[in-house]
């Protein structure tokens, strides 16, 4: 017995009753005493039956995923799994909370499984680059079948007590107090008798499995992989299932699992798991957290009406405040589009449509404000205008209340100085659309104070928001870093690479999309707008919007666009343009390899990075890297930039950055003293790459 794991015998009945908060992962000091716990059940005739079961919040939610890496201690889950199928009598799982990864392979392990109506169950092994590693891609088909277990397995995503029980996956669903049903069930089994059939040797269900259909729903994903190793992993795994003998198929998954772990990329998705869950916290003491109950939002354009939504989906009563009527009713009237198109599209309830639109109260009234315990404001981009804002909020605002600007660029101490209580205001920069992105920067002003920060970062989580702390500067983590990245755009093709060879390189790198397709996405006129404030200019793209070029809007910009296609067509006119411009200026155009691309857009982003960190403006590198697989599309598999350039080897980064400040003397290619530090120790202060 150890604390870990407990046996107790309920009148013939064994509780294995497992205690490791918070999540009561499989670490090693659980796997341990659960084996030696099970294989002196297995022989113990007092106990008729025995029940699985977790203490706290939820059953076991996997693998303790620190351990991954390191050296394996025996024993381990599989061979777990495989005590429990040696077992006589019937073995319960009785699941509350998540029964995850590991702890749903565990619970395959048993003879029957039990839910509470709450519980989840699921194999996201996926999502940290993995396939399920004990036994999971070849038990779980058994029961479900191969097609619902493809599904599950490859996708991450856990499902409902009740959609568990439809699918195969649990034999009952209580209401209640589950270990008393479990208990109770796993009695009633004893009673019955047996023989119970492990899962091992269920096959009726794989015996279904319609080859052309499982081959189609294959292909499918696998095209949706964007090269990660996992999703095509885990398909070859199920495949297994149905085609090998299960001794044969097991030890496969065995081999695949081996590999994966030790490769990049689970690497790079574990440690974003950490850096997600790490960034949220506000270093020093834990302080108190502030009361938020109703949220107020002024401004009802494109941020203003998805923050709106954002609160409101989290279960929040919303206030929106505009200049007008009319403002107010264009907005209110989009979230209501928002809300019909999702009902349309299957994704939300007419029930719940009904109960979000129910939150939402309009006004032109600063005064509607007074009650509120947040107030985001979301007006136009111009330091004036948010002043002034500012200025009425603090004569309404309760005291206690938090101010927060969605602002993308201007200066959080500026505006938090033109209120009286510099200490409630700080920067919430939520990405567009507000409603659906999950990245949120949190924008710590130099007078902020430390429990509004922790209020928001906690507040994050609660309306799905990976939350980010990061300081004041020009666009803060995200913004400013993107400027890095974009900063030889424009040089790029006046030295020979056309708008789809750079797009090309940053696909092949494994983002969503490249630059110029992203700009003719967002609009050029965007950019067009903002450089004329700020007294800069670009040769190719202002000469675009010039010629009303603006991107998707206007059916061109880099790229043509057939009428009604979002699909980007590369255009002679543009080539021309970019050669005539090159001409003009006297550049000799020559081919440009892919590596250049990366090297002269990627690497000024690390950079970027060192100097962000160097300042403060980030706590630590894993921060950076969180901004940018949520909010910009960095992907998952390179584990954001700060992650990628310990994989991509520090030395090689500077050197080449060296070279290309040599050649062209643009201060984003000086390398950060930070940089030449990691370059040296492979590690960015602390947090290890
Ligand atoms: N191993 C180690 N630590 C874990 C963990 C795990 N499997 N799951 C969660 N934790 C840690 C978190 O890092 C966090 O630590 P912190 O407090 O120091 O930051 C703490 O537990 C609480 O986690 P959350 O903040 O995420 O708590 P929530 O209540 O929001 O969510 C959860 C709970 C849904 C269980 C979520 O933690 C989760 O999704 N965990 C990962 C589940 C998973 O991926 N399981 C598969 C693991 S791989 C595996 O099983 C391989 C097998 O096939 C061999
Ligand atoms: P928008 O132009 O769509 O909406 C601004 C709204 O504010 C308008 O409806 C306007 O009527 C209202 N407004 C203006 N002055 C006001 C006042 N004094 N009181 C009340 N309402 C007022 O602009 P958008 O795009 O929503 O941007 C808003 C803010 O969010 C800006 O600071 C912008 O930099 C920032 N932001 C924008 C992102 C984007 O992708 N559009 C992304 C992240 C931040």
């Amino acid at each position: 017995m150890s604390s870990s794991v407990n046996v107790a015998n309920e009148n013939g009945v064994a509780v294995v009753m497992i205690d490791n908060p918070p999540v009561n992962a499989l670490s090693f000091h659980v796997r341990e005493p659960l084996y030696e716990a099970l294989a002196a059940l297995r022989d113990d005739a007092t106990a008729k039956a025995i029940v699985i079961a977790c203490a706290g919040r939820t059953f076991v939610a996997g693998a303790d995923i620190t351990e991954f890496g390191k050296p394996v201690q025996q024993p381990e889950l599989r061979a777990i799994v495989a005590l429990l199928e040696t077992i006589a009598k019937p073995t319960v799982a009785a699941i509350h909370g998540t029964a995850l990864g590991g702890g749903l392979e565990l619970a395959l392990g048993c003879h029957f499984r039990v839910a509470d109506q709450g519980a989840k169950l699921g194999l996201p092994e996926v999502k940290l680059g993995l396939l399920p590693g004990g036994g999971g891609t070849v038990r779980l088909p058994r029961l479900v079948g191969a097609t619902k277990a493809l599904g599950m397995i490859v996708s991450g995503t856990p499902i409902s007590a009740s959609e568990a029980k439809t699918a195969g996956l649990v034999d009952a669903v209580f209401d209640g107090d589950l270990l008393a049903e479990g208990i109770r069930f796993a009695r009633e089994m004893a009673a019955a008798g047996g023989p119970f059939t492990p899962v091992r040797e269920r096959n009726g269900r794989l015996a279904e499995t319609e080859p052309a259909a499982f081959d189609r729903q294959a292909a499918e994903l696998a095209k949706k992989a964007r090269g990660l190793e996992a999703p095509l992993a885990c398909i070859e795994a199920v495949r297994n299932a149905i085609t090998l003998p299960f001794d044969e198929a097991l030890a496969a998954e065995r081999q695949l699992f081996l590999k994966l772990v030790s490769g990049d990329q689970s690497r790079a998705q574990r440690h974003l798991f950490f850096a997600e869950r790490e960034a949220a916290k506000v270093p020093g003491k834990d302080p108190q957290r502030r009361k938020i109950a109703r949220v107020g939002i002024i401004g009802a354009g494109t941020m203003g009406g998805g923050i709106a939504m954002a609160f409101a989906n989290g279960g929040f009563p919303v206030i929106l405040l505009e200049t007008s009527e009319e403002a107010l009713q264009r907005g209110l009237s989009m979230i209501e589009k928002n809300y019909a198109v999702s009902v349309s599209r299957g994704s939300l309830s007419e029930e719940a449509r009904q109960q979000r639109l129910g939150l939402f109260k309009g006004s032109t009234d600063y005064a509607d404000l007074a009650d509120c315990d947040l107030v985001i404001e979301a007006v136009f981009e111009d330091m004036a205008v948010k002043k002034q804002v500012f200025g009425k909020l603090d004569a309404v605002a309760r005291p206690g209340a938090i101010l927060a600007t969605n602002t993308s660029y201007l200066d959080v101490n500026e505006i938090a100085a033109s209120t009286a209580r510099p200490q409630d205001v700080l920067g919430m920069h939520f990405f567009s659309p507000a409603n659906v992105m999950k990245l949120l920067e949190i924008v710590r002003a130099e007078q902020t104070a430390p429990d509004a920060l922790a209020t928001v970062a906690e507040l994050a989580r609660r309306i799905g928001k990976v939350a980010v702390v990061v300081g004041v500067c020009h666009g803060f983590v995200g913004n400013r870093m993107l400027s890095a990245r974009g900063a030889e755009n424009e040089f790029l093709l006046l030295e020979g690479a056309t708008p789809s060879q750079v797009d090309k390189a940053f696909t092949d790198f494994g983002w969503p999309m490249g630059p110029f397709q992203m700009g003719d996405l967002a609009g050029l006129d965007i950019g067009w707008r903002n450089r004329k404030a700020r007294g800069l200019t670009a040769v190719v793209a202002d000469t675009l919007c010039e010629q009303g070029r603006f991107g998707q809007k206007t059916g061109s910009g880099w790229y043509r666009y057939e009428s009604g296609s979002r699909e980007p067509a590369a255009d002679s006119d543009v080539e021309e343009l970019i050669r005539a411009k090159a001409a003009a200026l006297g550049i000799a155009r020559r081919e440009i390899a892919a590596d250049e691309i990366i090297e002269r857009t990627l690497y000024p982003l690390v950079n970027e990075g060192a100097r962000i960190l160097e300042e403060g403006v980030a706590a630590r590198a894993s921060d950076i890297d969180v901004v940018w697989v949520n909010g910009y599309g960095f992907p998952i598999g390179k584990g954001g930039p700060m992650f990628w350039a310990g994989l991509e080897g520090g030395a090689r980064i500077v050197e080449r950055l060296e070279h290309w400040h040599e050649r062209t003397g643009r201060p984003i290619f000086e390398p950060a003293s930070l940089l030449r530090r990691f370059a040296e120790t492979g590690s960015w202060e602390g947090v290890d790459c």
